[in-house]
């Protein structure tokens, strides 16, 4: 590991505010925490982007339902995602709502730069139109009479709407995806390159008629029109690095775009590979080099529920809130990580969920630190110090560490974000350590081999100490709860407060990753472990 003063922008999705938050927004935002934690780690500077996406026809629709005006039912709705992503402990530098003053004045003017350049033409269009999805449909796409994604009605219509001349950049967007690891995973990749190799690329249009829908941002060369949801929303991941950065730290110093990550679900990722993308293009036509594209996308994989399509008419949609309560916030966040490959479909269930709660948590990492603090008051009065003796490069528990540790913290892994493979090293570390407590038995070398035993524990202490500084990203509570009762202080705190100093530009990093992150280390204080509450209780397969 070394320090860095790189910057890390890494964004999710924002959110439609017509409904509550459930399991799949959970995903998307706790995978872009773990980016955000760990690259704080790193001692890069992180800002970390989420919010919701509150214009277009669909919160129209939601609000009139519940007889509310748009607005007023996004204020209540917005709520539900701040307090879940609390409770998730999401570390989220901003929160941007696409109903912010400052976000839509600068959505106005990137469109009036396009139009001003060319790049938005007024046009007759007639087509099938579905409402629910608000998206024209070509006469092909369409199955059976209806809409290929909903499956609802479509409508012929016949308008003038604006169009941004995306087919242009067809070849540049095929280029540019093909040549660099652009899309992740790989298989999204070749999806969007068959897509795009297979068709021509139509020009997108991005007005929709006042009257037919008035909620949204108005065009602003043409006040008739309202600008396209997708167009109004995918600015936010650019105009929020203008307007909702911290000034307090010197952030604002800092040029954040372009992002290094977009975490997106694999249904939107035309949207952002395609549209994103050559609108960008256009802008750095238009403009130059400031709207350069995102470096990575990364499109993840579906979850099911009990085999079947989470959906509100089968009423099997996974309320995040009711598996906290129920599990935990950290037995969720492992699990959605651990079970599957990230980028491929999973199936959530609270029998898989139970059962990743009893083995990985409460007994193979619980056990380890509930034993060895038992061990460490019983036979040390809690106290751990290097022995005088020691040297670290023999030992086997060392070793093999050490080897798990550089898995679960090499570049590539996390460039490529292989949660559950990281996931599973860092469980070797776990292994390898009970391994080792069943073969070295402190309990008989405590009676007459005092100076291996403090051999014994010190490795087993420094072997937790690294289990934890690795689990933060993806459980930071049982991390941090880990960290304490190993006698130190917080490990943010720990980590941190000299990481502090990279968010003021120019003052050289003070971390000590190669000491902190090392097998050796030792904080400046003594240290006294003490046995504190359980990290995770089996669950009995009855309840
Ligand atoms: N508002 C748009 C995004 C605009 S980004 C500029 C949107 N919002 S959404 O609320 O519908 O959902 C967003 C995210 O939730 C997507 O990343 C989507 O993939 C994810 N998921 C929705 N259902 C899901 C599952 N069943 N499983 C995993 N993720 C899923 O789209």
């Amino acid at each position: 590991m070394s320090v860095s003063n790189e910057k890390f922008y890494v964004t999710t999705p924002i959110y439609y505010v017509n409904d509550i938050p459930h399991i799949g927004h959970v995903y998307t935002t706790v995978a872009a925490d773990i980016l955000a934690k760990y690259n704080r780690l790193r001692g890069r500077r992180v800002f970390f982007l989420t919010g919701v996406d509150e214009h277009g026809q669909k919160i129209e629709r939601a609000a009139r339902e519940k007889r509310r005006r748009p607005k007023e039912h996004a204020d209540i709705m917005v709520d539900n995602f701040k307090n879940l992503w609390k409770r998730l402990n999401i570390s989220n530098d901003a929160f941007i709502r696409t109903t912010d003053e400052e976000h839509k004045k600068i959505v106005q003017e990137l469109l009036q730069k396009l139009r001003d350049a060319g790049e938005i033409e007024k046009r007759t269009y007639s087509g099938m139109y579905c409402t629910p999805c608000e998206r024209f449909w070509t006469g092909k796409d369409i199955v059976r009479g209806n809409c290929p994604d909903c499956g609802g009605d479509v409508e012929y219509i016949e308008e003038d709407n604006y169009f941004f001349l995306m087919a242009q950049y067809q070849a540049e967007i095929i280029e540019h995806i093909k040549r660099s690891n652009y899309i992740l995973p790989a298989t999204r990749k070749n999806e969007v390159l068959g897509f795009l190799q297979s068709q021509p690329l139509g020009d997108l249009c991005i007005s929709r008629p006042r009257e037919r829908l008035s909620w949204g941002v108005p065009l602003p060369f043409d006040k008739e029109y309202i600008t396209y949801v997708w167009f109004d929303a995918l600015i936010n991941y650019y105009s929020a690095t203008k307007y909702l950065i911290n000034s307090s730290s010197g952030r604002d110093e800092i040029n954040w775009w372009p992002a290094d990550y977009h975490i997106i679900g694999k249904d939107i990722l035309t949207t952002h590979a395609v549209y994103w993308s050559a609108m960008l293009m256009a802008l750095c036509k238009v403009e130059g080099q400031n709207f350069s594209l995102p470096k990575n996308i990364f499109a993840h994989g579906w979850w099911t529920v009990d085999g079947r399509k989470m959906s509100k008419s089968f009423g099997n949609v996974v309320d995040p809130n009711k598996i906290i309560d129920n599990y935990g916030t950290d037995a969720l966040r492992y699990f959605l990580f651990r079970e599957v490959p990230f980028g491929n479909d999973g199936d959530f269930s609270e029998d898989s969920l139970t059962r990743r709660i009893n083995t990985d948590l409460a007994n193979d990492l619980g056990n380890l630190l509930s034993r060895f603090l038992t061990m460490a008051g019983k036979y040390l009065d809690g106290t751990i110090e290097r022995p005088a003796s020691y040297t670290s490069t023999a030992k086997e528990l060392a070793t093999r560490c050490i080897s798990e540790w550089q898995v679960v913290h090499d570049d590539s892994n996390w460039s490529q974000l292989r949660f559950s493979l990281i996931l599973e090293h860092i469980w070797n570390m776990i292994a390898a350590s009970n391994n080792y407590i069943a073969r070295t038995e402190p309990w008989k070398i405590a009676k007459d081999e005092k100076g291996r035993l403090s051999d014994v524990m010190f490795d087993l202490w420094q072997a937790l100490r690294l289990i934890a500084l690795s689990l933060y990203p993806f459980m930071p509570d049982t991390a941090e709860k880990t960290w304490r009762q190993l006698g130190l202080k917080s490990l943010t705190g720990e980590i941190w407060n000299s990481s502090l100093s990279l968010s003021c530009p120019g003052t050289p990093a003070k971390m000590k990753p190669a000491e902190i992150f090392g097998w050796n280390w030792l904080p400046s204080y003594k240290v006294k472990v003490s046995k504190g509450e359980h990290l995770f209780n089996r669950i009995s397969i009855e309840e």
